[in-house]
């Protein structure tokens, strides 16, 4: 994001008439405000943002404010628009335009916003002098309704001011040069600071002079704008706006202080309607946990009892146990794995560590809301995930689901699962290894964004000290490091091994290892290596072709053989974020290991594939948590899939 307040005109106008010459209007859409893409649909410029504003990476989300007292943040397209242009001689006349934002207000305390956020259409993004709290970060004072302000705003307003004579605090105004809205309407049953994710629409109409604004919840409406207006207001802009105006938004905060994010805006000057946001590709808000976060808690078996109706609704089983869906008082969905007996000393083990585990907080991370021991099962209490885990999609043998994983879906987990990987190895104060990265470890919330479970292998070990050897293999067959099946023992580098796999498995649409007995990474270099194409073709050719090839290289150099030789999760966060092939370095071609008496990869994978039984267990992945263990020194033959997987 472009930081100076003053952007450079000359150099914008050019950038402006080439677009208009380009295409007559101008349109852009920005799905997430990434500073770092580079790929072709989304070089969009830098929006030019002030105040608390600032870019949440990896995710691209604007934050406007957080919840600190009295904060202003204002983020602007840095070119200006001729919103007078087509004026006949004489006559002000505003050009019509159409625009679409996502936003979310998230308030510190619940049902306690404050203040709101705007849509703003104003002659300078500076916004000089502007106040935060009720002043909204649009104007001062002293120039609340002085028609030399030139502003136009759409008010998303969580606070009722009496003096501005609002009508509630949930409320979406029309405002023209003042904060005493021109006109206003309830947004109910739309609740603004639900810390959803909400879609708006502007439409200005400049022949019929008719200003529109709608409002509708994301999740709910899968995008789609309601039929009738919240507010259709007759207004001439052409006597409110001149010649250029900046369009962006404002936020603040006052004492009461809200989180005020962006997730996605596009606009279209001239008439016809703003480009429609693809809601499945915008990205999604770190998950609230009641403002205050907290480790997980221990839970009441008859809670449990009661949220599950007697684990009535059994969704998901496993080697070790079972899934329930429930609802927690509160409306909370939950899902309540139920691990079993036969692995007391995981449970011992997992106990032992929940403190730590329990407070990691990521927004790809599926969150452990807490756990209950009884007679020595586990019970486990995870967010619900209304959409599965990735395979069942993935693999699903309903061509009209696999389908609906599009291309943007499929890139989009992919980069969420490595956001989570990175924090996991780069960001807590420990390193933690999960250890069973895999398509059913990543599940699907209701926007299709993907969320890594399972965290009952990961172990902690401090930054800088070397994991003690551990006895057990522990992971899944085709994710499974070569050097882990050698020596037992895990690494962040075989993390980035599974993730490889699942990267080829997302973009091939091909276990790692097939019925058939196909190594996807050996028959995904051998395409590659000749050039073949490795995207699923149940995609019909749409996908973004760089975004496929660098995808495809990551996963490749991420399959690597030797653990040195592949890349840090940190570095393939980067290359996805860019979707640029030609910045992903050439992977190195796997070298086969000589094996000087253990058991090579190779032999390793083959020896393993002929043994039948289990690996059909670990290959069809039909249950969500499957995991295969094989004691060390082991032999293939004795794989188990029986181990805890929490
Ligand atoms: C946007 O900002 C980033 C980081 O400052 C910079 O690397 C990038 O080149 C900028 N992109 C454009 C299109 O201006
Ligand atoms: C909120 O943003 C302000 C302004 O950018 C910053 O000074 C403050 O440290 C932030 N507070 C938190 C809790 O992040
Ligand atoms: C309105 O603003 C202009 C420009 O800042 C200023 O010159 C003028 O005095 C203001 N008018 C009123 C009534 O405050
Ligand atoms: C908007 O409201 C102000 C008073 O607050 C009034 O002076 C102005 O004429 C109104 N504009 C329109 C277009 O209704
Ligand atoms: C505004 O809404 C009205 C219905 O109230 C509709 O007739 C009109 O076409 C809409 N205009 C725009 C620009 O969306
Ligand atoms: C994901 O879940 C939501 C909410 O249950 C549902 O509306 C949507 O259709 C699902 N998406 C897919 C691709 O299955």
């Amino acid at each position: 994001m472009r930081r100076h307040p003053k952007p450079n005109l000359a150099v914008l106008l050019l950038h402006l008439l080439f677009h208009l010459a380009a295409s007559q209007e101008l349109t852009f859409t920005y799905s997430g405000f990434h500073t770092t893409t580079t790929t072709t649909t989304t070089n969009n410029p830098n929006l030019t943002i002030n105040g608390a504003a600032t870019e949440l990476r990896p995710d691209g989300i604007l934050r406007l404010t957080n919840e600190t007292s009295r904060l202003i943040g204002h983020a602007f397209y840095p070119s200006p628009l001729p919103l007078l242009a087509g004026a006949a001689a004489g006559e002000k006349k505003a050009a019509s335009f159409s625009t679409e934002f996502a936003f979310a207000v998230v308030p510190e305390y619940p049902k306690l916003g404050g203040h709101g956020l705007a849509f703003v259409v104003a002659p300078d993004p500076r916004l000089a002098g502007a106040l935060p709290s009720q002043y909204l970060g649009l104007l001062s004072a002293g120039d609340v309704g002085n028609f030399s302000n030139h502003l136009l705003a759409v008010e998303f307003d969580t606070v009722q001011d009496f003096d501005f004579g609002d009508i509630n605090d949930n409320h979406v105004g029309v405002d023209l040069n003042s904060l005493v809205s021109n006109a206003s309407a309830s947004a109910s049953p739309v609740n603004i600071k639900s810390g959803d994710t909400i879609l708006a629409w502007v439409d200005y109409d400049g022949d019929a002079k008719l200003l529109n604004v709608s409002v509708a919840p994301a999740a709910a409406t899968a995008g789609r704008k309601p039929a009738a207006p919240l507010i259709s207001f007759r207004v001439d802009l052409g006597e409110i706006f001149v010649d250029e105006m900046f369009v962006g938004f404002s936020a603040s905060t006052g004492l009461l202080a809200s989180s005020h994010y962006l997730m996605g805006w596009s606009f279209r000057l001239g008439g016809g309607g703003a480009p429609p946001l693809d809601v499945a590709s915008l990205p999604s808000l770190p998950r609230l946990d009641g403002g205050s976060g907290g480790t997980p808690r221990r839970f009441d078996y008859s809670d449990l009892h009661r949220a599950t109706r007697g684990f009535r609704d059994l969704v998901g089983s496993g080697g070790f146990g079972k899934v329930y869906r429930g609802v927690l008082p509160g409306g909370v969905d939950i899902a309540v794995k139920r691990v079993s007996h036969e692995s007391r000393q995981g449970i011992r083990e997992f106990v032992a560590e929940i403190g730590s585990i329990g407070r990691l907080r990521h927004r790809h991370l599926v969150h452990l809301h807490g756990w209950c021991r009884r007679h020595g099962d586990l019970l486990l209490v995870y967010d619900f995930m209304p959409n599965a885990s990735l395979d069942k999609h993935l693999f699903s043998p309903d061509h009209v689901i696999a389908k609906r994983l599009t291309w943007r879906i499929r890139y989009n987990i992919l980069r969420h699962v490595a956001s989570a990987l990175v924090y996991l190895h780069e960001e807590w104060d420990h390193v933690v290894l999960h250890r069973d990265v895999k398509a059913s470890n990543v599940l699907l919330d209701a926007d299709m964004a993907g969320k890594l479970g399972d965290f009952g292998l990961a172990k902690l070990y401090e930054h800088g000290v070397e994991n003690p050897s551990t006895t057990r293999v522990v992971g899944t067959l085709g994710y499974l490091a070569p050097e882990v099946a050698r020596t037992g023992k895990a690494t962040t580098a075989a993390d980035v091994f599974a993730f490889g796999a699942l990267v080829l498995e997302v973009v091939a649409g091909r276990r790692p290892i097939s019925s058939e007995e196909v190594v996807l990474v050996d028959w995904a270099w051998e395409r590659y290596a000749a050039g073949g194409e490795v995207v699923d073709a149940r995609l019909g050719g749409e996908f973004d072709a760089g975004e496929a090839a660098a995808a495809v290289k990551v996963g490749l150099w991420c399959s690597h053989p030797s653990p040195p030789a592949r890349p840090t999760m940190r570095e393939v966060v980067r290359f996805l974020d860019g979707g640029d092939p030609a910045e992903v370095p050439e992977p190195p071609p796997p070298l086969r290991p000589v094996c000087s008496g253990e058991v090579g990869y190779y032999d390793f994978m083959h020896s393993y594939k002929s043994s039948s039984s289990p690996a059909a267990a670990a290959v069809d992945g039909v249950t969500t948590t499957q995991t295969s263990v094989a004691t060390f020194p082991y032999s293939p033959l004795s794989m188990r899939s029986s181990h805890v997987s929490i």
